[in-house]
């Protein structure tokens, strides 16, 4: 609702606060597991539970509710680097992933959503021209992505991710990333078999066989679903098949995009480098 919305615009960083930011379908999911196991010693969240009971989607369930979660907190979020309040000490992690299969992904889940979301068509080539005009959820891609490269390029309190280079070398970007965080992150993965379990727990295969505890979305005729839409004090309604865990792969845009929309998403990149030096650079 807008008064939602309006409520997570308003949220009041907490300076201990930890920001997941993604646009939709770059691994957002696959990053909060990741923190959920560093904090968890490596153990896999239980299959009464769920990562949103932890990490709350502050434009889904508003800053009022955010506020209710004991500090420090770990916030999951899809907005725009100019939505979320500055404070000092406020760590983000922004995972970002190629257009190209960011695109695919999210075509695949907006098309699973085709009760509630209307857009026009509804055949890949209609979705991937809105998704060139920004006109999707969440807006466009190439403002939202390299904004937020660029704020890490500035800023020592913004990591930046990749999710190619997660699927690469999960553990060198796993130390990476708790270094980044701090003492009680590195500490942990430094304890005997943690990091080793992270990683296997974190792993395509591990999430996919469990997905229903990593959905972020609530089916109004599931009852786990509807436990967790009433603990959150939210309704969303997503269908029961609900993709979070598709595919995991880098590069299946090459079963899905022609030829000529590889190369728009080229030049796209090209001309977003003259106002983002680098990020042009990023998949090539
Ligand atoms: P695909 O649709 O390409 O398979 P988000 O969580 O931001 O919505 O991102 C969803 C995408 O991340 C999906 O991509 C999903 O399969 C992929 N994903 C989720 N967990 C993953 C993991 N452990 N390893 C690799 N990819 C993962």
């Amino acid at each position: 609702t807008q008064e939602i919305f309006d409520s997570a615009l308003a949220y009041e960083p907490d300076s201990s606060d930890i920001f997941v930011v993604t646009y939709p379908k770059c691994g957002t999911t696959w990053m909060l597991n990741i923190l959920y196991l560093i904090e968890h010693g490596g153990k896999m969240i239980g299959s009464d539970d769920n990562l949103n009971f932890h990490y709350p989607f502050i434009e889904l369930v508003g800053g009022d509710k955010v506020q209710e979660f004991k500090p420090p907190r770990v916030i999951k979020t899809h907005l725009d680097d100019r939505m979320i309040k500055h404070k000092e000490g406020v760590k983000c992690i922004f995972v970002a992933r190629n257009p190209k299969d960011c695109v695919v992904s999210f075509f695949h889940a907006t098309h699973d959503f085709h009760n509630l979301y209307k857009y026009e068509g509804g055949k890949f080539d209609d979705y991937f021209k809105i998704f060139m005009q920004g006109r999707v959820d969440w807006g466009d891609y190439f403002v939202m992505v390299p904004r937020w490269h660029e704020k890490s390029l500035r800023e020592k309190d913004v990591h930046f991710m990749l999710y190619e280079d997660m699927k690469n070398d999960p553990k060198m970007e796993i130390e990476k990333l708790a270094d980044f965080l701090g003492p009680k992150w590195s500490d942990s993965i430094k304890r005997e078999g943690v990091l080793e379990n992270v990683i296997k727990n974190s792993s395509f295969k591990a999430m996919k066989s469990n997905p229903l505890k990593y959905v972020s979305s609530i089916n109004k005729v599931d009852n786990m679903q509807l436990t967790i839409s009433l603990r959150l004090q939210c309704i969303t309604i997503a269908p029961k098949d609900l993709k979070f865990m598709r595919k995991g792969v880098v590069g299946d845009w090459r079963n899905t995009l022609s030829e000529e929309q590889s190369r728009e998403i080229d030049e796209k990149m090209k001309t977003v480098g003259k106002d983002y030096p680098g990020f042009d650079k990023i998949w090539e």
